[in-house]
């Protein structure tokens, strides 16, 4: 091996240099003794042996990108011991250049001993938080056979919806907020559970008294959202709850301030709740329900269209036209 290269195994922290193919070329004393595997076992195997699933894809891919295009790339990892045990390090990756070929040089130290099981992967909490938010949404709407696929339906929407919107109009929206709010769209009629089914389901027009009832909906969902946060009590939903109290709240409030149940207008309706209000709309529209016949795509879209400015954020009906036209 190259001189140069060689040098950076005597760095005190812990080395490994592996070839462009992530193949382990070398590693130092202190590599040996923080992973508890031996050197010459490892010589030639992938820098891989240690990783763990408890690492995001994400930070996977963030560290092939910037070492693809050759530049350094610093991180932490979640990685396994030859024994399986779990530790928390610390790595900055150098792509370096000896003779004409290219290696990477990883220096990373130890951060801390970790239990086992005690760290759950971002996209695997992301998706326990996902299935407990749908469960709990089919629950309160269990009367209602069709209910799960409107959910699925209005979910599935919106994160075509959120992203849509968020590219077209530049607006730098934040990873996890998009994610909450496609979980919590899922939530938007949970109030619905306290309504009484005669009225409901009623085949025809509602009486005033009757629509008053049904308009508490969004106030008996936030109820029953603060009633599960004050017993969850836990940082785990905390985002997810803020997201899903606006969009349980407001999804009925309309553009023009004459929604319900607070008449906000225009942008101090949240936008999560503008973008869940054109889903639900629209997917209402074109599936059947007691009280109304089937309308087709383009009846629907028109209603949506006639409606910019009026019930809907006409930047909303925007992005939204431009998802159903492509789809
Ligand atoms: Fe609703």
């Amino acid at each position: 091996m190259n001189e140069t290269l060689r040098a950076f195994l005597a760095l005190t922290d812990a080395v490994i240099i592996t070839d462009e193919r992530h193949h382990i070329v070398d590693v130092n004393a202190a590599y040996e003794r923080i992973t508890c595997f031996e050197r010459k076992q490892i010589l030639g195997a992938r820098a891989s042996i240690v990783k763990t699933q408890f690492t995001s894809s994400s930070t996977y891919s963030s560290m092939h990108a910037a070492l693809n295009r050759k530049q350094g790339w610093s991180g932490v990892f979640i990685n396994k011991k030859s024994n399986g045990q779990l530790w928390h390090s610390s790595i900055s990756i150098t792509p370096y250049q000896a003779d004409g070929t290219w290696y990477y040089i990883g220096v990373f130290r130890e951060l801390e001993h970790l239990p086992e099981g005690i760290y759950v992967a971002e996209e695997r909490r992301s998706s326990i938080q996902g299935v407990l938010l749908k469960v709990l949404a089919i629950s309160c709407e269990i009367r209602d056979p069709a209910i799960e696929e409107h959910l699925t339906r209005v979910q599935q929407l919106t994160a075509q919806l959120i992203h849509a919107h968020n590219n077209r109009l530049s607006l730098g929206l934040d990873h996890d907020y998009m994610q909450s709010i496609v979980h919590s769209s899922i939530m938007h009629d949970i109030g619905k559970s306290g309504v009484p089914e005669g009225i409901l389901y009623k085949p025809g027009p509602l009486t005033v008294y009757e629509r008053q009832i049904v308009e508490m909906h969004p106030l008996i969902g936030v109820d029953i959202l603060e009633k599960i946060n004050s017993e969850l009590n836990d940082s785990f939903f905390k985002d997810e709850m803020s997201v899903a109290r606006n969009i349980i709240l407001h999804h009925h409030e309309k553009w023009d301030g004459t929604g319900y149940p607070h008449q906000l207008k225009g942008e101090e309706i949240p936008l999560e709740a503008r973008i869940v209000s054109v889903v639900d709309v629209f997917d209402a529209l074109t599936s059947r329900r007691p009280y109304k016949e089937i309308w087709n795509q383009e009846q629907a879209l028109a209603y949506l269209v006639e409606q910019k400015g009026k019930a809907f954020d006409p930047e909303m009906i925007t992005s939204f036209l431009s998802i159903i036209r492509q789809a």
